[in-house]
């Protein structure tokens, strides 16, 4: 077989991958927006990609509160666990395996896509120097309250039933966001936490927000069920660090600390940030790689052990069969770049072709 690496199996603290293709997480803004769930949509939309060796799924909040986009499912309703075990049980009757990615957006979002009654909460009353999508437009992000160290606790209260809704789904695993300057990226960047108690400051303290949700977690999955979500250096949704590489340095030592299964880390090459190297420094856990890779350079990452896995995000859009793509060298289906995200319903979403059936 021509990629023999991304092929083989991998133990992945308490998984084992069949191959080392993931399926990376993408918001794709198709939940029903009246009460955060998934639907039939979601089940065929997975579980055309069950033959991935794990599939890491949208970012879902774990709070009413944690939304920031339109459309986005959550977790934190018994109608919530209902429906992922559809999704769950779909990509368990390919034989596939599912983390549940989530996803707190803090200060980053919009009231037009938040449910009524929801905070936007931080922490620091900093806003996002940044826009964001609402059905009305593009619109300047709010600014947010700072949380009370009451509210920290009620958050990290939140995650972890999130993680015991996960598993009640029927996922495999959870994987804990914390790039791309939402709730947890927010406490650990100097430029969105300017708080002077025992969550801000220095590091061990911009740190322990973070290390109290993976400990929550931990107490429903275990560590071998907990992935951990990094993108070094990325300043997306104003996500600002004085010095990114000591900070997410220190991240990982944490996760390496924690036992954590995996680290999912974004290779950004604008940011300066060898990402997967400094994760490979600091985590001995499995690395999954992720960001513009194809089955070549995936392959060739895998032999030279850079990483242990790779996740491919817009390939997936387009390709529910990827996994036969690469076996076969076919050539790909192009991405659809207009319903990327709420398109109407199934368009773009479930009705990207396969190969079709050898014999
Ligand atoms: C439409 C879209 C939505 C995304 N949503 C998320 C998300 O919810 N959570 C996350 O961690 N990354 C998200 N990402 C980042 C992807 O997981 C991935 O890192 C990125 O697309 C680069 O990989 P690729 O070059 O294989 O597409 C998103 C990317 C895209 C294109």
């Amino acid at each position: 077989m021509k990629y023999a690496h991304l092929y083989s199996p991998l133990e992945m603290g308490d998984l084992r991958l069949r191959n080392r293709i993931v399926m990376a997480p993408m918001t794709r803004s198709r939940a029903q927006q009246v009460d955060d769930n998934v639907s039939e949509l979601q089940v065929n939309y997975y579980g055309q990609r069950g033959d991935a060796g794990l599939i890491v799924t949208e970012g879902v909040h774990p709070s009413a509160d944690g939304k920031g986009y339109n459309r986005t499912p959550g977790i934190y309703d018994d109608m919530h666990t209902a429906a992922w075990s559809a999704v769950t049980n779909k990509v368990h009757d390919r034989g596939g395996l599912i983390a549940c990615q989530l996803m707190h957006c803090g200060r980053v979002g919009h009231a037009l896509n938040k449910g009524q009654n929801t905070r936007f909460l931080a922490p620091s009353a900093l806003p996002a120097k940044a826009e964001i999508f609402t059905e009305s437009g593009m619109m300047p992000m709010p600014v947010p309250e700072a949380m009370t160290l009451a509210e920290i606790k009620s958050v990290v209260a939140d995650y972890q039933s999130a993680a015991a809704r996960a598993l009640q789904a029927g996922f495999d695993a959870v994987e804990l966001h914390c790039a791309s300057g939402y709730l947890p990226a927010q406490f650990l960047a100097t430029g969105s936490n300017l708080r002077d108690d025992q969550y801000g400051g220095n590091l061990d303290n911009r740190l322990r927000f973070i290390e109290e949700v993976l400990q929550a977690i931990k107490f429903e999955t275990g560590a071998g069920r907990i992935g951990l979500r990094i993108s070094p250096g990325n300043p997306y949704n104003d996500h600002v660090d004085g010095n990114p590489k000591e900070t997410y340095a220190a991240l990982l030592q944490l996760a390496n600390r924690l036992g954590l299964a995996w680290v999912h880390a974004i290779r950004m090459a604008s940011t300066g940030i060898d990402s997967l190297a400094l994760s490979r420094e600091h985590f001995t856990g499995a690395l999954i790689g992720s960001d513009s890779f194809d089955a070549g350079e995936a392959d060739q990452f895998i032999a030279e052990h850079r990483v242990d896995a790779v996740s491919f995000g817009r390939a997936y859009i387009a390709n529910p069969d990827l996994v036969t793509r690469f076996a076969v060298d076919a050539p790909l289906n192009a991405l659809d770049k207009r319903t990327i995200y709420a398109g109407e319903g199934a368009g773009g979403y479930t009705d990207y072709p396969c190969l079709p059936e050898a014999g």
